[in-house]
This record gives structure tokens, sequence and C-alpha cells, in this order.
């Protein structure tokens, strides 16, 4: 459970939209749930647009109601499907967006994405001023100012999963096995992979593949055989080996260390465990972080504010403004406008 600030709620919305951009992550339903019932709580009617983006471009909006969200809590994926659509980054484009929502009524936007996703939603309400509110929602955990994202903990834990059957397989061979994870450019899911699945090396995404790591590997393997002092039976034996290889920024990278392991002589065997990790039911974690985002984040519209976005730090939920997430700093001005919430991360 989180601890979460308490609100004023003082601003009267009749209408807000909700949509998830980026690949989806497991828990995005969940915070669906809890932005439309959340709102409903106030009067608050919710449209879902589905397909990210591009559906708000096209106009694929549809009202939810409560009965649309039941029953989502425990499903991966996400209701509103998703998609990256990279026309948004079009200033003309996310005008006609601004449009759409006009013609729809929509008097504040809800997204819940990756870095990218609440990048567009922070230009588009700096450059329309309508209220838009992000939700962190990746299962890479890769957006500053939130300790956590949606979908990570559950990523992790089905990698966790797979790593764990690998290994009955590969102790009872003896083998090397480079397992691959996901999360592009960001190591949180390989180094927290290693470290509950008791990996005996991680490769991080910015560590380039070279025969040096394939060395290393080999003479660990060596050194932990000679080791061995369970019996005389058992030192014979090769032992296994649970390699972690961060995806990086082009997926299949593990394919070159495998070929430097092969070319000193070794037989390694090599699983990318790909979207597997994106899918199935959220762990109770996600589930407990999604509802809180989602519920915030209407709570935070209501209490008069704009250009956030929801997160967690050091176990509180809070906001930070969209702002804060571009590549380059906030300036002064946008720092002074957010300042109180931006004191907290000082
Ligand atoms: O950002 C989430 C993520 O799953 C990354 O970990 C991965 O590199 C990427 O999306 C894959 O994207 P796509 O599903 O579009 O191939």
């Amino acid at each position: 459970m989180y601890t979460l600030p308490t609100l004023h709620i003082k601003k009267n919305i009749s209408r807000i939209a909700v949509l998830t951009s980026g690949g989806d992550a497991p828990g995005m339903n969940a915070a669906i749930r809890a932005v439309v019932r959340t709102a409903l709580s106030y009067s608050i009617e919710t449209l879902g647009i589905y397909r990210g983006y591009s559906g708000l471009i096209e106009g694929d909006i549809h009202p939810l109601t409560s009965a649309s969200v039941e029953n989502i809590i425990q499903r991966g994926g996400t209701l509103l499907r998703s998609d990256r659509c990279l026309e948004f980054k079009h200033k003309s484009v996310r005008q006609r967006a601004y449009d759409t929502l006009v013609s729809h009524s929509v008097e504040a936007l809800v997204v819940i994405g990756g870095d990218g996703s609440l990048t567009g939603a922070h230009l588009l309400g700096r450059e329309t001023g309508l209220p838009v509110i992000g939700i962190p929602g990746t299962i890479d955990n890769d957006i500053c100012l939130t300790d956590d994202t949606i979908g990570f903990d559950t990523a992790v834990n089905t990698a966790l999963n797979a790593i764990d059957r690998i290994r009955d397989t590969a102790d009872s061979h003896g083998r090397v096995f480079l397992v691959e994870v996901m999360g592009r450019d960001s190591g949180h899911i390989a180094s927290e992979v290693g470290i509950a699945g008791g990996a005996d090396y991680v490769v991080l995404p910015d560590s380039e593949i070279h025969q040096a790591q394939a060395q290393a590997i080999i003479q660990q393997s060596v050194k932990a055989k000679s080791q061995q002092p369970d019996t005389q039976e058992q030192s014979q034996y090769d032992k296994s080996q649970i390699i972690i290889v961060a995806e990086g920024s082009s997926p299949g990278r593990t394919q070159s260390l495998a070929q430097h392991l092969i070319e000193q002589g070794q037989e390694p065997r090599m699983c990318i465990l790909g979207h597997i990790q994106r899918g199935g039911s959220p762990t109770g974690h996600d589930r407990v972080l999604a509802s809180s985002l989602g519920s915030f984040a209407v709570k935070y519209l209501l209490s008069g504010h704009q250009n956030h976005m929801v997160g967690v730090n050091k176990g509180a939920i809070l906001a930070v403004p969209l702002a804060g997430l571009l590549k380059e700093s906030p300036s002064e001005k946008e720092l002074q406008t957010f300042e109180p919430l931006w004191d907290l991360l000082k």
C-alpha cells in the first residue's frame, strides 16, 4: 500500500478521456478501471480512446461505463489496445488530436504509457492548454522521477519463472544458458532478474558483447567445478550457468555472445524471452500500483492540477511535472509553476 497525499477537490469536470500508448504492460487494465470508477464516483463520464494516439487522431473514441471495466483487473494487455504512433511527433497532428477531443467535449486527458507516450502527452498539454495527466505504464521501469512503473514487477516475475525452469534443465545437463530479457536500453529488468534468479553473470545494455565475456564465463565454470566440495562423483560434472543478457537497443544480441562461446569450444543454449514478459496476469503489486495511480490521477485533475505524471517516490504516490520527463531539463519558469511538488523530489 502507498501513502497518498491529501487533495482538496475544487474543480468541476464533466468528461475525461483515457488512452494507453506504447508497449502494453500488465496492470494497464487495472489503471483504466481505477480511472473510470474514480471518475464515476465524482459523476464524471469517461471516454475510452482505442489504439493510443492513432485512435485519438482517427476519433476511435467510445464511452466507458462501470460495466466496461468489470472483471479486467486481473487481465494482462490493455482493453483499450495500444499503438506506437510516430505521427504524434508532429505538432500539426497533436493539434488535430486536440480538435478531436474538443469535438467530443473532453475536458481532460489521462495517458497511460512509457516515456515516449508521456512526452507526447506533455507536448499536447503544453501546446493546447488541455489538462493532461500521465500514468507511467511500461515493463522497462525506465521513466525518470518515479521509482516504479506499471508492469515492471510482473515482467520481472514472469522472467524469473522462466529462468527457474531453465535452471532445472541447465542443471541436468551442466549447460551454460544465455537468457535475454527485455528492457531496451534500460537494465532494470536484467539487474533485478539477475539478482533474484541467482544468475552467474548479467550483461547490461550498455556493455558491448565481446570475446572477453565468453572467456570470463568459461573461466568461472572451470573454477566452480574445481571448487565443488560435495563428493568425488559430483566434481566430475560440469556446473550449469545462467547468464542474463539485457536486450539493449537491438534484440537478439545474445546470439553474438553465444557465437563467442561456440568459437571457444562451448555448447551454450540460448533463450530470448521476448514478449512473454509483456503478457500475463499482473502481480498483486502491479494491480495495487495501477489502481492507486489511476485513482490518484483523477483526483489530481479534480484538485486543479494539470500536465503532471503521477508516480511513486519512496513508497508515496505523488505527482511530478510532465516537463521533467523530457530529456532537456525543465525551464526555470516551469520549475516555479510546479514548485511545491518539484520540491519534494529535490
Ligand atoms: O518498452 C517496452 C518493450 O517491451 C521493450 O522492453 C522492448 O524493447 C520493446 O517494448 C519491444 O517493442 P515492440 O513490442 O514494439 O516490438
